[in-house]
């Protein structure tokens, strides 16, 4: 098996089960166009975002590394009319642009770009946060993810869910040698997840057109 196979599959799924969207496709070559990388989920995780907000009946929702937009967009047109999404993220440049895909997506006025280090904002948020996330996505540097699990949970109730991306990294999560930072920082995350009494997690492995990486579910039970 091989990556060709993987992104023939894809596309595959992608043309079949996913409706084309010309916002998500606008949104992916103008971050193309401003040289952004493409590290956004993939269209049928996007979509998978966008449906586990359905089954969640998702009024707010919290994500943790915005880039151009792409996973907002697919999650706030989950939202109902006054639901919320907030999303943080450091570099200027990519708030920017997100804001102006996200606007021109037609969400707009349901998404909040909170610009700074994650590590940063997530406490204004949470001291100004009334109400807890009911789906919180984290997808911003992987050596935060412990951290950003920690706030994940605080944001949250019992029936929230944490979706954590890339948690396999062409399966280099296995080497506890690792000298890559962010296979480290996803290993913490491992050993915090299977600790932590308040959720039941799983992940799943994925291959595509991102390559072989995966995602982790965590439901907040207490
Ligand atoms: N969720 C996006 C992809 C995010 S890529 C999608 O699927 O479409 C990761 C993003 O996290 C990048 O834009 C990067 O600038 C941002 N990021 C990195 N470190 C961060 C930090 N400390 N705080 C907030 N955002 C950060
Ligand atoms: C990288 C980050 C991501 O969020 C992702 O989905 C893929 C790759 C990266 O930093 O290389
Ligand atoms: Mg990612």
């Amino acid at each position: 098996m091989t990556d060709e196979v993987w992104t023939t599959v894809e596309r595959y799924i992608t043309d079949t089960l996913v409706r084309p969207d010309a916002a998500l496709d606008a949104a992916l070559a103008a971050s193309d166009a401003a040289g952004l990388p493409a590290i956004n989920v993939s269209p049928n995780q996007g979509k998978l975002l966008q449906m586990l907000a359905l089954m969640l009946g998702a009024k707010r929702i919290l994500e943790i590394g915005t880039l151009g937009g792409y996973s907002t967009i697919w999650m706030a047109r989950a939202l109902p009319p006054g639901g919320r999404l907030v999303t943080l993220e450091t570099d200027r440049k990519h708030a920017d642009l997100a804001r102006r895909n996200i606007d021109a997506a037609g969400v707009g006025a349901l998404v909040d770009i909170e610009l700074g280090p994650a590590l940063d904002t997530l406490p204004k948020l949470a001291a100004r946060s009334r109400e807890p996330f009911d789906l919180i996505f984290i997808d911003a540097d992987k050596t935060s993810t412990v951290p950003y699990f920690e706030w994940a949970l605080k944001l949250s109730r019992a029936g929230s869910l944490i979706v954590v991306d890339n948690v396999v990294r062409k399966g280099a999560v296995t080497d506890p040698q690792s000298s890559d930072k962010d296979v480290q920082g996803m290993r913490r995350f491992y050993d915090r997840l299977v600790n932590e009494p308040r959720v039941t997690a799983t992940a799943i492995q994925t291959v595509g057109t991102k390559g072989y990486d995966g995602f982790a579910i965590a439901l907040v039970k207490a």
